[in-house]
């Protein structure tokens, strides 16, 4: 297959897994005989200190004319600590997402059996668990105007607004993949109080009429956060708004061990883009400690997902298994048992991974 795969590496450890992420991808066309072409541009922090834009009109049109994109991270705590800043690297994910119309953002949360250990949760509690989010990506508090202060800066206005659309198209999404799966859709709101969620679980009824094979349920968002850790093997497909679904799937990484091994697929468009739900964690970045699994993970997401070539898909999450089967871990994922000399960094990590393909 042919395919131009375009790489937004982005800020702070953004760069060290995606360069694992690119070598998978190498590696796989490679051994299955594809032609990819990969190509770089700029995004977030790293963008705005070169073009002054956090979204270089060069990078929204190299998305726009590629088949995939792979994203590392953006964020820059010089921006989080100086609430004036205007021009923002989080304001290029969000436009990115908006201009290439990618609504929605799954996120699978699937438990490891060799990583059971690694979470704070008792293993008999996660055995077994196996969740896809649907997160709306488009709409919701995250794009809805006004925005703005007011009363010279004494007063701050966010405005949620969802369109009968926008649900609907993410809820049909999310009733499809519960069909191929435990035919269960969980859908997660907070309609005792928001008009938006009113809006939200009307018409997933709506929409539900058309999957009689599935069974939905609803959720308040604040009992959510609770079940989910409390009993994560009871959910299947969790469909969710905008904010919510931030929230909850870093809760969720947490079923799974860490944020380092979460992968999320953006969809909706022609061009699907990858990525890890981590963020830049400055704190670890430039030091060759952070977890490549999660950008290891997004490839396969891309193959599975963006290209559609399953079975490369599947050699990527079995090199993945593999390596930890054999007992190498990252810093985030190491417990009592982790030999010592299997305590691996980004790189090193990403080394036995190919190894493994
Ligand atoms: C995510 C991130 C982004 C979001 C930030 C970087 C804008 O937290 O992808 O989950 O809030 O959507
Ligand atoms: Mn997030």
């Amino acid at each position: 297959m042919q395919a131009k795969i375009l790489i937004l590496h982005g800020d702070g450890i953004g760069p060290e897994v995606t360069r694992v992420g690119q070598q998978v991808l190498q590696v796989i066309a490679r051994n299955f005989g594809h032609n990819f072409t990969l190509e770089e541009a700029l995004l977030g922090h790293q963008a705005i200190q070169l073009t002054g834009q956090p979204l270089p009109d060069e990078t929204l049109n190299k998305a726009k004319n590629c088949d995939a994109i792979l994203l590392g991270a953006v964020g820059h705590p010089m921006y989080d600590n100086n609430p004036k800043a205007v021009v923002r690297p989080e304001q290029g994910i969000l436009r990115l997402r908006k201009e290439l119309g990618l609504f929605a953002n799954l996120r699978p949360i699937q438990v490891f059996d060799e990583l059971l250990e690694a979470s704070p949760i008792k293993s008999e509690i996660l055995r077994g668990s196996d969740i896809l989010f649907f997160r709306e990506l488009t709409g919701g508090i995250y794009f809805g105007t006004p925005r703005e202060r007011r009363d010279n800066g004494q007063t701050a206005v966010d405005t949620c607004i969802y369109t009968r659309e926008e649900v609907k198209r993410i809820a049909a999404m999310a009733f499809e993949a519960a069909q191929k799966r435990k035919k269960k859709v969980t859908s997660v709101d907070k309609a005792n109080v928001l008009e938006t969620s009113r809006l939200w679980r009307e018409v997933v009824n709506e929409v539900a009429q058309s999957y009689p094979d599935v069974e939905l349920e609803h959720q308040l968002v604040d009992s959510m956060t609770m079940k989910l850790i409390s009993q994560p093997s009871k959910y299947d497909v969790i469909l969710t708004e905008n904010l919510f679904g931030d929230i909850l799937t870093d809760e969720a990484s947490q079923i799974v061990g860490s944020m380092g091994l979460l992968a999320s697929a953006s969809i909706g468009s022609n061009v699907g883009l990858f990525e890890p739900i981590h963020g830049s964690a400055p704190d670890i970045a430039g030091q060759n400690i952070a977890n490549p699994i999660a950008s290891v993970l997004s490839v396969a997401l891309l193959f599975q997902i963006g290209l559609g070539l399953q079975e490369e898909a599947s050699a990527v999450v079995g090199a993945v298994k593999k390596t930890l089967a054999k007992g190498y871990r990252t810093r985030d994922i190491k417990d009592a048992n982790t030999e010592p000399n299997k305590i691996l960094g980004t790189r090193e990590m990403g080394e036995v991974i190919i190894e493994n393909i």
